[in-house]
């Protein structure tokens, strides 16, 4: 199947205010080579969501090697709780090795995220998605100035291997945190412990911390960093100039 520019603008056009329920269905049934990618927080609803439509959904997550003990855990309980694989993404040995021996293990609060996140999880994700067609965010558009426009599907022209048409579904891109929040409590789907803690964005363990109340969400990450740039490169194609 050929899929150009104009297919998926018509498709976003189409699933602008489908629920992520159909936008879900949309994706399995024209992509059979897709996966969710799941960080181990809240975007566990969209496991939820697409485990009710297949049994077999495929899911992967980066483990940056940097996680909390408790996400691990907590990435534990969802395999065990739906009964799904859920593939393990790692990086390289030798670039981790370089960086960490030439700059020590914290040098993101010096010189930034972008290299360690380069590569602890993009290179990985480049890897994993090269090998497919598709892929599922957790993306919503109240996570982050950056991501306020992201659609529901989209061509991933950032970090599609050359001469790849890589396909990004978003299907959270319209629900807000308190309607996750509803779906996660209403349907009692389990949830990452450290959100009982003043957590609500997960990342890696040393770049996450709790937020004050009514402080915004994505201010505990990278804290040190301008809130226009918390971007780790993963969803790179949201920074526009
Ligand atoms: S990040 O780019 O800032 O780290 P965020 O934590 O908001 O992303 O999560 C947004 C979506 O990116 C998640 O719902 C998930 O689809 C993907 N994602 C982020 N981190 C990971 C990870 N470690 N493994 C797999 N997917 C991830
Ligand atoms: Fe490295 Fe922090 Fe990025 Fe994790 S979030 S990969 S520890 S810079």
């Amino acid at each position: 199947m050929t899929i150009t520019a104009a297919d998926v603008q018509a498709w976003n056009e189409s699933l602008k205010d489908a629920s992520p329920r159909q936008i879900l269905e949309f994706a399995f049934d024209k992509f059979d080579n897709y996966a969710i990618s799941f960080s181990g927080a809240e975007d566990v609803v969209l496991v939820d969501i697409a485990h009710r439509i297949n049994k077999n959904v495929k899911v992967f997550t980066l483990d940056t090697g940097r996680l909390h003990v408790e996400t691990y855990q907590y990435l534990e309980t969802v395999r065990d709780h739906y009964g799904i694989g859920i593939e393990v993404m790692f990086p390289e040995p030798a670039a981790v090795e370089s960086l960490v021996n030439e700059k020590g293990l914290f040098s993101f609060y010096r010189e930034g995220h972008k290299e360690c996140c380069g590569i602890r999880k993009v290179q990985p994700l480049k890897r994993k998605l090269s090998t497919l067609d598709a892929w599922v965010t957790g993306q919503r558009h109240d996570q982050s100035p950056t991501r306020s426009d992201v659609p529901v599907v989209q061509l991933d022209t950032g970090l599609a291997a050359p001469g790849q048409t890589l396909v990004k579904f978003n299907p959270l891109a319209n629900w807000s945190s308190a309607r996750v929040w509803n779906y996660i409590r209403t349907n009692e789907v389990p949830f990452n412990p450290l959100h009982e803690r003043g957590f609500i964005s997960i990342g890696c363990a040393p770049c996450t911390r709790p937020v004050l109340p009514n402080q915004h969400e994505r201010e505990g990450r990278w804290w040190w960093e301008d809130a226009t740039k918390k971007e780790c490169g993963l969803h790179a194609i949201n920074i526009h100039d």
